[in-house]
Parts: structure tokens; C-alpha cells; sequence
């Protein structure tokens, strides 16, 4: 990538957070960018400069967000977390009239008070901008949004700016949505967690609006998931603007329009159809994403060793649940013919397997929001390698 001549850039410690259990994958992600990174609960901490800012909020398809850490230090009393965050280079960030709202969280620390540390918060990085600035007055704030974050836990603070704005999981194209839509970057989580490459079949049972064969589309064709949306830290003025003209030309040089694609998405509802195909449409996929009405019970194809997501309904609405137990037998039914291809189910129902007839091969445990869930996988056959094929003609 063409990086900025002689032009001086930073080096940050930067946090891409991290749903519960996805913490492997975006960190997979993050090093297949070229950073190294560390992962802890919730998040993976690697440190890069404004490129890595650009590159990781275009390319992260399962980071929520990416934070850039200002400070960490521990914080017993009000006056230690004003003095220590005062003390911070926040006239390295903040322009003379940025905005910068102060949100807070505290966990398990000595300083619960969330509205009182945020206050506290604001008030010495106010001190600190009156000095660097040397004015007396307040700031009107009418300039670029820098969001702070104060999260306290077991009494250590950190102290972070958000360089993306909206979540990561907003990636633009979703124009209309179902009951119980899968958040993007869970979605791209499940599609990563298969072994489907793009020259193999694809398909979704239940795909409501869409969202994991969207998600399919743009990892087949290895295209930024950011792409088509912005970051608020795109009006940063410390951020060269050719930094991001240059991480967006990487992305279009990257992407694979000209893969073929073979993504099917069925759902029993026409009207889920339709928001697919919008959603599909709106993400550039009209034509290499195909969707139909259909049953899951009624799924048969003559394609072989491909690769089936699903995220189909719980049951855990009151009187669905002996439905939807029937619905999983005629599922596993259907799938039983299946054999080279390969199933990932994502249900809470704990009995999913006795329904669905087969033991998994492996399940992972996933949240899908506060929902516990598991990813229950079936490996199809492997397909037969080159020379196998030729000695079998
Ligand atoms: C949890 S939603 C899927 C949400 C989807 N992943 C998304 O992101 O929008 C489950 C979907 O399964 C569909 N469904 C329910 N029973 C079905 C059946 N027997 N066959 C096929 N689809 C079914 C529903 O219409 C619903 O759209």
C-alpha cells in the first residue's frame, strides 16, 4: 500500500471490541491485516498508525468498533481520575473545536457513580483544552465528534476515543429488516467459522433479510465490509485525508467483482424474500445472489460439497416451541440427503440435535445478543482432491 512520503505518522494503541466469543476471529482478522495483536475479554489490542485506523474500520467484518486507547491508569477517588485523565495528551486529538461527549461504564470498582465519572472526565479534558488553548472560556464545540469513553474496571480506568461512529456493523446496505435480523458482524462471523470458499455452493434456509448471504457475497468477493459507509474519524483533522483516499483505493484494488458467486437464501416468508432481495440490491449483489420462497423442509439440489449457514427460529416464543421442534426434524430430514455438504445451524434450543436427528460434529458456543446460543456444525464429506478425480475417470 502507497503509505503518505515523509509524512510523519502516529503510533497508537488501538482496541477493536469484540463480542462475547468472537474475540478469536477479529483477532484472526486484525493479524491477517499485518498488525500482531493481543486479545483479551472483549477486545484485541495492537498498535498502528492512521493507515491501521482506516484499514481496520473498512476491513474488520467482526469488530463492533475500533477505539484508540488514550490512557490506563488506576483510579480509586475522583481526584485521581481527574488528575490522571488531565495529565493525558488530549491536545494531540482534540481540535480547539471538537466535540467531544463523554460516555462511561464501571464495573466491580470503587468509583460506581457512571454520571460522576463522566462529568469528572469532561471537566479535566476541559481544563486540559483551556490550557493548551489558553482561553478561559468554555468550548462551543461545533467542530469534528470525538467520542470518550471512561470504562472503569476493577479500579483501573481506560480511557478511549471511538474512531468509527455508527458500529462496524452498520454497513450501509441494510434498507429493511425482519423480526429477528442477525447483527452483520455476527453474520460474518458464522460465514468465516466454515470452510465455504467462493467457488463452492452456499445457502441459507432461514435468511430472513438476508443478512448471512450478504455477508457470504462480500467475503467471497473479498470486499471491505466499510466500504460503502463512513467513519467518523474520516473528519479528523489529524487524520491526512489521503490516508483514507489510499486505504479506499486498497480496498478497490482488493476487491473481486469478477468472482463468480453460487449464494442461494430461502425463507418460508415471501415477504422476507422481498426485503432480501432489496437488502442484496442496496449492497451491489442484485444479480449474484439468488432468493426464493421455500420451506426448509423442501430443500434438495443435485450441487454437492457446499456449505449451508442457518440461523432459524429458537422456539422461545410462548406456543412456537413444538412447531419449531418439527420444523428441526424436517430440517435434519432434508439435510440427511445432503451428505457432501456441510450444515452450521445457530439455534438456542438445547435440544436441537435430538430433534434434528444427528449429533453434532463440533459446537461452539456463541452469544446472538444477550442470547446464548450454539453454532451446531456438521462437516460434510471433503471433496476429492485433484489427482483423486483423475484416477477415478
Ligand atoms: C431468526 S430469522 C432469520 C434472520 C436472518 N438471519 C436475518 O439476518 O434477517 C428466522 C427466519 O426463518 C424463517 N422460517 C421460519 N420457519 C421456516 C421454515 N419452516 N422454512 C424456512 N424458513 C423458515 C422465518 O420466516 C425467519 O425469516
Amino acid at each position: 500500500m502507497k503509505r503518505i512520503k515523509g509524512g510523519k505518522m502516529g503510533n497508537y494503541q488501538l482496541i477493536a471490541t469484540a463480542a462475547m466469543g468472537l474475540e478469536a476471529l477479529v483477532a484472526k482478522e486484525v493479524r491477517s491485516l499485518g498488525y500482531d495483536c493481543e486479545v483479551e475479554n472483549g477486545k484485541v489490542i495492537y498498535t498502528g498508525d492512521e493507515y491501521a485506523i482506516a484499514r481496520s474500520n473498512l476491513w474488520l467484518r467482526t469488530a463492533d468498533r475500533i477505539k484508540i486507547k488514550v490512557g490506563e491508569f488506576k483510579a480509586y477517588t475522583f481526584d485521581e481520575l481527574f488528575e490522571k485523565t488531565k495529565a493525558l495528551p488530549w491536545e494531540k486529538f482534540l481540535p480547539e473545536d471538537a466535540e467531544f461527549p463523554v460516555v462511561g461504564k464501571s464495573v466491580k470498582s470503587t468509583l460506581f457513580s457512571v454520571s460522576d465519572c463522566q462529568a469528572i472526565v469532561k471537566k479535566a479534558v476541559v481544563e486540559k483544552m483551556k490550557q493548551h488553548y489558553k482561553r478561559s472560556t468554555w468550548f462551543e464545540e461545533t467542530g469534528a465528534y470525538f467520542r470518550i469513553e471512561v470504562a472503569l474496571l476493577k479500579d483501573v480506568a481506560t480511557i478511549t476515543l471511538d474512531t468509527s461512529g455508527q458500529g462496524l456493523h452498520k454497513r450501509g446496505y441494510r434498507v429493511d429488516q425482519g423480526e429477528a435480523p442477525l447483527k452483520e458482524t455476527l453474520a460474518a462471523a458464522l460465514v468465516l467459522l466454515t470452510n465455504w470458499k467462493a467457488d463452492r455452493p452456499f445457502m441459507d434456509p432461514f435468511c430472513g433479510s438476508g443478512t448471512i448471504p450478504i455477508e457470504a457475497a462480500m467475503i467471497g468477493q473479498n470486499i471491505a465490509p466499510g466500504f460503502n459507509r463512513e467513519f467518523v474519524s474520516e473528519r479528523w483533522n489529524w487524520i491526512p485525508s489521503k490516508v483514507w483516499q489510499d486505504a479506499r483505493t486498497e480496498a478497490e484494488d482488493l476487491a473481486n467483482y469478477d468472482q463468480p458467486l453460487d449464494i442461494l437464501g430461502t425463507d418460508i416468508d415471501h415477504r422476507m424474500v422481498k426485503i432480501a432481495q432489496d437488502n442484496a440490491f442496496e449492497a451491489g449483489f442484485a444479480d449474484l445472489i439468488h432468493f426464493k420462497q421455500m420451506q426448509v423442509r423442501d430443500i434438495s439440489t443435485n450441487k454437492q460439497y457446499g456449505v449451508i449457514v442457518g440461523n432459524p427460529p429458537y422456539g422461545e416464543r410462548l406456543g412456537e416451541k413444538k412447531e419449531i421442534e418439527n420444523m428441526y426434524k424436517e430440517m435434519g430430514q432434508a439435510f440427511n440427503a445432503l451428505d457432501t455438504w456441510s450444515k452450521y445451524i445457530l439455534t438456542s434450543h438445547e435440544q436441537f440435535e435430538q430433534f434434528y436427528g444427528r449429533p453434532a460434529t463440533k459446537k461452539r458456543k456463541l452469544f446472538n445478543g444477550f442470547i446464548r446460543t450454539d453454532l451446531y456444525q456438521y462437516w460434510g464429506k471433503r471433496p476429492p482432491r485433484q489427482n483423486e478425480r483423475i484416477q477415478e475417470k
